[in-house]
């Protein structure tokens, strides 16, 4: 049991404060996924526009990486654009667009320093060209940092994930190269964008809506689910916790018995 104040220091700006009371350092997850939602409704209550709060959104993804990395997790995926985000005005979406290659341009050298390990899981169809430039090079400057991954889902769809897996095992059943009999979910998974990752074992969304909104449906399977009214701008490593205590009160039973008696 890890008891106390946990602060760290990189930058003095980038100070993470949070409170790690009770928590059990044994039993951090390993794989963490969040649907960073309410950034539109933030920025709306604090009479802004709704692009301000995906700036803000943005700022807070930073700060939760770096107390997610303090606290021993392994992997954050983080929901940054949906394949159903394209219906959103074309404003809007060409900001979050820019705001991702600047992102992606400006954190390399935080990623870097913090040892952060960059991802991408999504379809990089209908991307503009910059946006995957940008992400080409975070993949690239930051492949042999071995600390957090940061997988960051753009242009990401459970279905369309599910579907593209289909696809391509369906090809290699018809091209003779993969038995039909032999798929199973190991042959599923390999063919999911997160090939290789573990299951997260728990899924926030802040912003006070209770739906999966399309993320990670195959992987989800067995994560505990921790949601909070609080929108994704105002999310703090105090929240973090509080999610990850929540976590660790749950019994995990995966369909079996705890007590086997
Ligand atoms: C999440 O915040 C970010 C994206 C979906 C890109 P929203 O933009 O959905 O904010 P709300 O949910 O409308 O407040
Ligand atoms: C989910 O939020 C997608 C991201 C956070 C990127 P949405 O705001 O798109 O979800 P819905 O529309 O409320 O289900
Ligand atoms: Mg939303």
């Amino acid at each position: 049991m890890f008891k106390g104040l946990f602060q760290t220091r990189s930058k003095a700006k980038n100070n993470i404060v949070m409170d790690t009371n009770g928590l059990d350092m044994s039993n951090i997850p390993r794989h963490i996924a969040i649907i960073m939602d309410g950034n539109g409704r933030w920025a709306k209550a604090q009479g802004k526009v709704r692009t301000y709060g995906h700036q803000a959104g943005a700022e807070t993804l930073k700060t939760i990486v770096r107390a997610a990395d303090k606290l021993g997790v392994k992997v954050i995926s983080a929901y940054a654009f949906s394949t159903e985000n394209w219906k959103r005005p074309v404003t809007e979406v060409n900001f979050i667009m820019e705001l991702l290659s600047r992102y992606l341009t400006n954190e390399i050298d935080e990623f870097n320093e913090n040892n952060v390990q960059v991802r991408f899981i999504g379809s990089r169809e209908g991307l503009p060209d910059i946006v995957k430039q940008k992400m080409d090079h975070a993949i690239e400057a930051t492949k042999n940092n071995t600390g957090i991954i940061l997988n960051l889902a753009i242009n990401y769809g459970g279905q369309a994930e599910i579907l593209h897996a289909v696809r391509s095992i369906a090809a290699e059943a018809a091209a003779g190269t993969l038995d039909v009999e032999q798929i199973d979910n190991k042959v599923v998974e390999s063919h999911l964008y997160t090939a290789g990752l573990p299951a997260p074992d728990l899924l926030i969304r802040p912003g006070g809506d209770l739906r999966i909104s399309n993320f990670l449906l195959w992987q989800i399977a067995y994560a505990e689910i921790w949601t909070t009214k609080v929108f994704w701008p105002e999310f703090t490593p105090d929240h973090l916790v509080e999610a990850i205590l929540a976590y660790q009160g749950r019994e995990r039973r995966f369909g079996g018995l705890v007590d086997k008696k």
